[in-house]
């Protein structure tokens, strides 16, 4: 069958979806499918024409490789189900409350998920001082690869941030800072894979400390405690089942790791559309979990949505 792998898009993330996507498409190619490779553009009509030829044809499933808004907030999804092409990842509703920072967070706390203390704020009240104790952070509602995130530090010039944030929309997303380490655990279809640390040498696991090799320490299996390990994955398999996702998932922790138990676990978010970079996560423990990058794109394919 023909794979059509999208990529690109015009969010803040294309380029990211253009090295997830041709890695894909690379990884397609080896496990022996038919590919074609389509950079999405802002033009609906090139790719409704794309995906339903009128002369017939057209791909038999879409492998979505996009990442931000439009590619995975659940626009491209309702395209996709209209057109009745068989897709990877996950649905429209799944997709829009992921995306929706706000949104996912009044889901995992209704599901016993702890997430940090926070709350919506308009952009412009920023200016009129801090909303909560520093520190904390900024982030949009609807970004992903950490654009436009802001950790407020005592001696940070809050003005500043309030400029930065102007692209993303009127209202913000403040949380309260979670001090300690970054884990992420991936989720295939009904099964946690493990749980990552990420060790940034940056402030931060940014943008930069995310698709620049060198910056960031992988460590996975992550050298936490058994129950923080658990508790982890149970929480990536819940946030994953209750949204109604599909295929492969990623969910991103902070863990305090001052406080007892598994106390200082809070689920930051859960992607839907993954990276897919040679630096990326979700693939990463795949591979760790025994499945080569061939074998997990043919997974994925397997599991489109139909
Ligand atoms: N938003 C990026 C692609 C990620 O979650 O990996
Ligand atoms: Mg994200």
């Amino acid at each position: 069958c023909t794979v059509a792998v999208l990529m690109g898009g015009w969010s803040p993330e294309r380029e990211v979806s253009l090295v997830s996507g041709k890695a894909c498409a690379e990884g397609l190619r080896e496990g022996g499918h038919t590919v074609v490779e389509y950079d999405v553009k802002r033009d609906l009509r090139a790719l409704m024409d794309f995906l339903r030829p009128v002369s017939g044809g057209g791909p038999d499933v879409v492998f979505n490789a996009l990442h931000g808004k439009y590619g995975e907030d659940g626009c491209v999804q309702g395209v996709l189900e209209i057109l009745a092409v068989p897709y990877t990842h996950s649905g429209v509703l799944a997709s829009a409350i992921a995306m929706d920072k706000p949104m996912s967070r009044h889901v995992f706390t209704s599901i016993g998920i702890r997430v940090a203390h926070g709350k919506v704020v308009e952009r412009r009240s920023l200016l009129a001082g801090d909303p909560m104790p520093r520190p904390y952070v900024v982030k949009p509602i609807d970004q992903g690869s950490s654009v436009g995130v802001h950790i407020v530090r005592e001696g940070d010039n809050l003005a500043a941030v309030e400029v930065a944030e102007a692209s993303f929309g009127e209202k913000v997303l403040v949380e309260k800072f979670v001090p300690g380490r970054e884990l992420t655990v991936a989720v295939m279809h009904d099964k946690p894979v493990g749980v990552t640390e990420l060790r940034p040498r940056t402030r931060f696991y940014d943008y930069e400390a995310k698709y620049t090799e060198g910056i960031t320490e992988h460590l996975v299996p992550a050298p936490i405690p058994a129950e923080v390990y658990e508790q982890a994955r149970q929480w990536a398999l819940l946030a994953h089942q209750t949204l109604g996702c599909n295929g492969l998932t990623r969910a991103d922790f902070r863990w305090d790791d001052s406080k007892p138990r598994t106390e200082g676990l809070v689920m930051l978010e859960l992607n839907t559309q993954p990276g897919m970079t040679p630096l990326s996560l979700a693939p990463e423990q795949a591979k760790w979990a025994g499945i080569s990058w061939p074998q997990l794109m043919t997974w994925m394919v397997e599991h489109a949505r139909r």
